[in-house]
């Protein structure tokens, strides 16, 4: 190793930071949210063997005392006199093995660090050091990365003293900050130590994710954008010759996987979330086989077999959205071929209707008639949808079945309809507890909620998260009919999202210092308005008779919680429930978030308008005409309001399908009026018809009065 310290000047190359952890074995380890853990699959138990490594065990820590300042003043020292004798002295001893780095960074070396507040890494000396190296990293560019390999033999030489304990090794984040790790030839070591995080056992991981969240936002982003990179990379390596045959190394990516997973749930558990979680997607991810990634998730569960399906977080809506569709389509595939199979057995004719589902509906009773066709054709849901209006010709390219989900939508979230009420403060609808013998209308709002995603339509409707989170409570829907199904627990959180006036009452009953008894004067009784009319509810037996106190309050509160979310409305959710989930009928659903859910039903929030004319088509014009040309400078010149107006106005919904513009034929057709005219659209086809305007500022005006009084849907 001296020898190739030789050529430069200063050695730095170092790795790993390694803290001892004493765990004690009756401790309670620090929450990691239960669903979290189930989605992320954070047990090491669950871990494929080929990502397992061996286990190190208790290291005797010998005493350094080098502190942040004698290091720094070193390193100015060899700056000035070029002597590098000392520095170089201090990282080869340092990074000599785990036990001298844990020696150098811990603060205490022989102190047990056992909380989740406290990782016992003298953070300030790891980060000087660290520093030191990126700054003469840009002065001597030919570092090397060997003292890693020598330091990673190491790993397993430690010597056994007190196993009784449950003191285990505790590889630090910190490593993960070097800086040579972006760079492919350090690849190696990286993978090796990665490999080590990911085998460390589930407690400590748990410590691992809660000092995850005390990075700062930035070094977290680079690690996680370092993770991103290192598996896009070993995926698809720019060279062949850059990195080992793929078969040499198969627990790379696993590894790396596991650690980003770590870094998942440090995110989940934030609040708020460190980072968005869609920077934890890569779009590299959607080149690769997902379906052989999903039905290796199917057969081997979480065990035994690796697959991206474990760590769904990785998988971009868009992949997810393909897997989801798919997997219908086979399963519709199959049943096609059977009913097509016995009849040509039976020798009757084929139909090719068979491989539709065909809506067939009156517009005047639009809803009735769609409600009995999509029951009678329960069994057909995941073909292709095809609708015909009644009386009218029209083969349905597209178009009609737009116009059936814009007209139904605007039906029955029209609140003199009654299934939903628009709450104003949060913008957005919720069930409405009105009591009927039949909910078989809120089914129907499931059923077109899961048709619009198989048929890549982005419906304009407004529920709020939680909605979505029950909707995913259970993921899949339970064998049993009479299982209970939407029982996500609700927090006030939730609550203030839906009807944040009333949160914030409950809020401040909560934490009212005064006599609660007298100045609230509250009893186990609640008043809800249905239709116009006031109904009392006991939230217990007998409640209008308890009084809410200090001591009770709470137990009030949660009650309420409970009843606005799902008692009252119970009957309904549970019918919207099924609906969805006897269309989106697929295990693909485990994998998705609560947002995810929305995203895929009511399209993506992100606009890219670029993106929308680089996919835009042409009719009567062309794409170098003058009027087009100015349609798009004052489009993507247009703040996000109007932007989302004009997609509003061209396609009945401000957001765009997952899986973006191109799927959405944006058209632009010219109409031989005159000028003075205002723009108008067909939602149904997301077409706008321009007249010829001739100058940007004419254009503007016009289309600005045309998207800005469009209200509804101006289906045409
Ligand atoms: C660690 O060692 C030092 C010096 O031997 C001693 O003073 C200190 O009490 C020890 N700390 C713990 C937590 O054992
Ligand atoms: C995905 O990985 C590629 C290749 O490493 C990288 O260039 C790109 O920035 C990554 N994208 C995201 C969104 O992280
Ligand atoms: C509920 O109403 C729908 C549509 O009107 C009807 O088809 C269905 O049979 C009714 N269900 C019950 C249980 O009454
Ligand atoms: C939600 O409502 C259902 C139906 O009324 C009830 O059985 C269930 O206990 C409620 N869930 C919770 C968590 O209280």
């Amino acid at each position: 190793m001296e020898e190739m310290l030789a050529y430069t000047q200063c050695v730095c190359v170092c790795v790993c930071v390694c803290v001892c952890v004493c765990v004690c074995p009756g401790r309670e380890l620090p929450p990691i949210c239960s669903d979290v853990r189930q989605k992320q699959r954070l047990s090491i138990d669950t871990l494929p063997p080929e990502v397992k490594a061996p286990f190190p065990c208790d290291p005797v820590i010998p005493l350094r005392t080098k502190t942040t300042k004698e290091f720094q003043e070193d390193m100015e020292r060899a700056l000035h006199s070029g002597d590098w004798r000392e520095v170089r002295e201090f990282y080869l001893t340092t990074f000599d093995s785990f036990i001298e780095i844990n020696a150098a960074f811990k603060r205490e070396a022989n102190g047990s660090f056992n909380t989740i507040d406290d990782s016992g890494v003298n953070a300030k000396f790891v980060n000087a050091v660290y520093d030191a190296l990126l700054s003469t990293v840009s002065t001597h560019t030919h570092t090397h990365t060997h003292t890693h390999t020598h330091t990673r033999t190491h790993t397993h030489t430690h010597t056994h003293t007190h196993t009784h304990t449950h003191t285990q090794h505790f590889i630090c984040c910190f490593t993960l900050i070097n800086p040579q790790y972006s760079s492919t030839s350090t690849y190696v070591i990286y993978a090796h130590l990665l490999r080590q995080i990911a085998a460390l056992s589930e407690a400590d991981h748990h410590f691992l994710v809660h000092w995850l969240k005390k990075l700062s936002a930035r070094r977290f982003r680079q690690l996680v954008e370092r993770l991103l990179q290192f598996i896009s990379t070993r995926l698809f390596p720019a060279e062949p010759d850059e990195l080992p045959p793929l078969a040499k190394c198969s627990w790379w990516i696993p590894s790396a996987t596991k650690v980003l997973g770590l870094f998942n749930a440090a995110n989940s558990v934030s609040s708020p979330p460190i980072m968005p979680f869609t920077d934890f997607y890569n779009i590299t991810l959607e080149h690769i086989d997902f379906m052989e990634q999903y039905r290796t998730w199917q057969s081997h569960g979480n065990s035994n077999k690796f697959s991206f399906c474990q760590f769904p977080f990785i998988l971009s809506t868009v992949v997810k959205k393909a897997i989801i569709q798919r997997d219908s389509e086979q399963q519709m595939i199959s049943e096609a071929r059977q009913s097509l199979v016995s009849k040509v057995s039976r020798r009757q004719r084929v139909d090719m209707n068979l491989l539709f589902l065909n809506i067939k509906v009156r517009r005047a009773q639009l809803l009735s008639d769609s409600l009995d066709e999509l029951t009678r054709k329960r069994c057909d849901l995941k073909k292709k949808l095809r609708v015909t209006f009644v009386g009218e010709a029209g083969l349905d390219m597209g178009g009609l079945t737009k116009e059936w989900f814009l007209l139904l939508v605007r039906q029955i979230f029209h609140t003199d309809y009654g299934m939903f009420t628009y709450l104003k403060d949060s913008r957005c609808h919720w069930f409405s507890s009105w009591k009927c013998d039949n909910y078989s209308e809120f089914q129907l709002v499931g059923t077109l909620m899961g048709l619009a995603v198989y048929n890549s339509i982005a419906l304009d409707i407004h529920f709020p998260p939680y909605c979505y989170r029950k909707l995913l409570t259970p993921p899949t829907a339970p064998c049993d009919q009479n299982a209970l199904v939407g029982m996500a627990t609700a927090t006030l959180d939730d609550l203030q999202q839906i009807m944040p006036e009333l949160a914030h009452g409950l809020g401040e009953l909560l934490s009212y210092e005064g006599n609660v008894e007298e100045d609230f004067y509250l009893t186990f009784q609640v008043f809800q308005e249905e239709l116009g009319v006031v109904r009392s509810h006991n939230l217990k037996p007998s409640g209008d008779k308890i009084p809410v106190t200090k001591q009770n309050r709470k137990e009030y509160v949660q009650l309420y919680i409970d009843f606005l979310l799902n008692k009252s409305i119970y009957k309904q959710f549970a019918a919207f429930y099924h609906g969805f989930h006897s269309v989106c009928a697929s295990d693909a659903l485990m994998l998705l978030r609560p947002e995810e859910v929305e995203m895929l039903v009511c399209g993506s929030p992100e606009l890219d308008m670029s993106a929308l004319q680089k996919a835009a088509q042409y009719e009567g014009y062309s794409k170098t005409d003058t009027t087009v040309r100015c349609f798009w400078d004052v489009v993507l010149a247009f703040p996000l309001e109007l932007q989302k107006k004009l997609l509003h106005f061209a396609t009945g919904s401000d957001r765009v399908p997952v899986g973006g513009m191109a799927d959405l034929n944006f058209k632009i057709s010219k109409i031989d009026v005159p000028t003075d005219w205002l723009p108008i659209s067909h939602t149904c086809f997301n077409q706008i018809c321009l007249p010829p305007y001739r100058t940007r500022k004419e254009l503007k005006h016009k289309l600005t009065i045309a998207i800005s009084n469009a209200e509804g849907f101006g289906l045409e």
